[in-house]
């Protein structure tokens, strides 16, 4: 996602909703009750944050990560192993990060890496925290793991327990979502998982994505196994995956993204050696 903030909304209308006039339950109560934002000043709050391009769109508002079905069990884990580590990849703002500290989880177990390092800043605007989260907010690429040194190199010697990794695989064709998986399965501990939501199909295939000319692959859990296969024989590694297709969320032709075969897909990806 290129976010090129010349912090005028004019010139950019397509990219931006207007201001809102309400936020999602889960967002205000992390707001009201981690961020301490007096609760009548919450809209007015994240309306002041100067999103970027498609940022604009506030999806950073929308916490995934609780979403989905091993939420409980995440928090349960990284609780139960103060040494566990959780490492969002593409983590935007941190808001999931945030999320799992109000449910418990102490901020120094958790990291997020994204390429956009001005996203993550944005994150400490939004939640009011940089004088208490300590989370590391690394920049990096995915695409370029190992090849691009620190901070990889590290995240790799040390491993994760629990990866997050939504709404980012289905930003890219088939092949490039299996180099990603590929430097990603170097992060994962044995016995670790990596969890998310992203945009799935019931007729799975590559579909026009938004920059002209560019494709992204939309999966169903079959595909998505056989990725995973792919990725382990390449690594020498073996993964167990686990998803489900649903309608929760799709807005059909609101969204111009999606369509008729469009669903949320929900997985579980378990690396078994
Ligand atoms: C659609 S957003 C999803 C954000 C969040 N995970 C969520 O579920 O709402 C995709 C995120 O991936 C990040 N990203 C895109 N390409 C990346 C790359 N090559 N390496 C690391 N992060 C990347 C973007 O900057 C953005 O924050």
């Amino acid at each position: 996602m290129a976010a090129t903030n010349d912090g005028n909304k004019d010139r950019h209308q397509q990219w931006y909703d207007p201001d809102l006039e309400e936020v999602n339950p889960e967002i205000r109560s992390l707001l009201e009750n981690y961020s301490k934002v007096p609760p009548a000043d919450v809209v007015k709050h994240v309306n002041k944050i100067n999103p970027y391009p498609c940022i604009g769109h506030y999806r950073f508002l929308n916490l995934t990560l609780l979403t989905h079905p091993l939420y409980q069990e995440i928090i349960r884990r990284l609780k139960s192993n103060p040494s566990s580590v959780y490492l969002d990849l593409g983590c935007c703002f941190g808001q999931d990060l945030r999320q799992l500290v109000q449910d418990g989880v102490p901020s120094s177990q958790l990291i997020g890496l994204d390429i956009e390092g001005p996203l993550m800043d944005l994150g400490y605007e939004l939640f009011l925290d940089q004088k208490t989260m300590e989370s590391k907010f690394l920049v990096a690429d995915i695409f370029k793991g190992e090849s691009q040194g620190e901070p990889w190199t590290s995240l790799v010697a040390n491993g994760a327990d629990v990866i997050h990794c939504s709404a980012f695989f289905h930003l890219f064709p088939l092949n490039e979502q299996i180099e990603a998986a590929k430097n990603i399965a170097q992060l994962v501990k044995k016995g670790g998982i990596i969890v998310g939501r992203q945009s799935g199909s019931v007729k799975p295939g590559e579909v026009p994505a938004i920059k002209p000319g560019s494709t992204s692959f939309r999966h169903d859990v079959e595909t998505l196994t056989k990725m995973w296969d792919q990725v382990g024989s390449e690594t020498g590694t073996k993964w167990k995956v686990e998803g489900s297709l649903d309608e929760v969320g799709m807005k059909g032709k609101k969204n111009p993204v999606e369509d008729e075969n469009s669903r949320r897909l929900l997985f579980t990806i378990t690396r078994l050696e």
